[in-house]
C-alpha cells in the first residue's frame, strides 16, 4: 500500500531503553557491562570465532530470559503499535533491539537491523529460521543439515540489515523520533542527521539527552511508557487519526 500523501511519514528508530521498563537490561548500563560481559567477548565476529561456546550460550541465556513469564512489551511498545495501526504504510518502526516485544506488543512491520533473538542463521546460506529453544555448535542447520548455525544478530564490524530501506524512508521522512538509545552506535546514531537533511522534524524520547542530542528539535525526557503514548496520543489527535 502506498504512503498517504495528506499524513506524515514518520521514521521510528528505538533502542534498548524501549525494553528497559520490560525487564531487559540496556546495553551501556553504568557497569559498561550488558549482562556481566564485555560486548568484545560475546558480540563480535571475532569472539564467536575464538570462544563459539560463551557466545552460543550468551545468546542461549538471552533467548530464554525473553520468553520468560514476566517478560511483556509495556505501554511505549503498545503505544507504536497504535500509530502503525492508525498511519498504516506511513510509519517506518526500525529497532536496534533483538527481541520481539514490537511484535508481541501488536506492531506489524519491524525493521530489526541488528538481527533478532529468536531466529537462527545459517553461516553458509544465510537463510534464517524461527528458533526459540537453545542451540550450538552441534545443531544442525535445517536447510543444508550441516553444524553452520550461527545466532541472527548483527554483531559489531557486521553490516546492519535493510539500510538501504531505512536511508530511502529517511529522505522521505517529515518525522524523525529516536526512542530509548544512547545515541553511541553507527549507523543507527548517524539517521538524525540525514532525517534532519531531508527536513524532518527530529525527536529524542530518552531519560537523559544522548551523545547526539544537539541534532534533535525537541527532547522527550522520561521512561518510555509514559513519554511515548503521549506524544502518539497527541499525533493522533492532531491528524484525526
Ligand atoms: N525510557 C527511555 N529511555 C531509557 C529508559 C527508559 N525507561 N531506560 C534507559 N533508557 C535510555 C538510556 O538512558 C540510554 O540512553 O536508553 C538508552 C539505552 O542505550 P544503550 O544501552 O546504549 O542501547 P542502544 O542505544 O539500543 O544500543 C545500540 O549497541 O550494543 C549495541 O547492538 C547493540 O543494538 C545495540 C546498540
Amino acid at each position: 500500500m502506498p504512503a498517504n500523501q495528506s499524513l506524515p511519514n514518520i521514521v521510528i528508530l528505538t533502542g534498548a531503553g524501549i525494553s528497559a521498563e520490560s525487564g531487559l537490561k540496556t546495553f551501556r548500563d553504568n557497569d559498561g557491562l550488558w549482562e556481566n560481559h564485555r560486548v568484545e567477548e560475546v558480540a563480535t565476529p571475532e569472539a564467536f570465532e575464538q570462544n563459539p561456546g560463551l557466545v552460543y550460550r550468551f545468546y542461549n541465556a538471552r533467548r530464554a530470559q525473553l520468553q520468560q513469564a514476566d517478560i511483556k512489551p509495556n505501554a511505549a511498545h503498545l503505544a507504536l503499535a497504535r500509530l502503525e495501526k492508525a498511519l498504516g504504510n506511513n510509519v517506518m518502526l526500525v529497532t536496534q533491539n533483538v527481541d520481539d516485544l514490537h511484535e508481541r506488543g501488536g506492531s506489524e512491520t519491524v525493521y530489526h537491523m541488528h538481527g533478532q533473538l529468536l531466529s537462527a542463521r545459517c553461516a553458509i546460506t544465510q537463510e534464517t529460521f524461527e528458533w526459540r529453544d537453545s542451540f550450538d555448535h552441534t545443531t544442525k542447520c535445517p536447510c543444508c543439515n550441516r553444524v553452520t548455525l550461527r545466532p541472527d544478530i548483527v554483531w559489531f564490524g557486521e553490516m546492519p540489515m535493510f539500510m538501504e530501506e531505512i536511508y530511502n524512508r529517511l529522505a522521505q521522512a517529515d518525522i524523525f523520533i529516536a526512542i530509548g538509545t544512547s545515541g553511541n552506535v553507527y549507523p543507527a546514531a548517524g539517521f538524525v542527521q540525514i532525517a534532519k537533511e531531508s527536513g524532518a522534524h527530529t525527536i529524542e524520547a530518552n531519560l537523559e539527552p544522548g551523545a547526539t542530542n544537539a541534532l534533535f528539535d525537541e527532547s522527550l525526557t522520561g521512561p518510555a511508557s509514559s513519554v511515548v503514548p503521549q506524544w502518539v496520543d497527541n499525533l493522533i489527535s492532531m491528524y484525526a487519526l
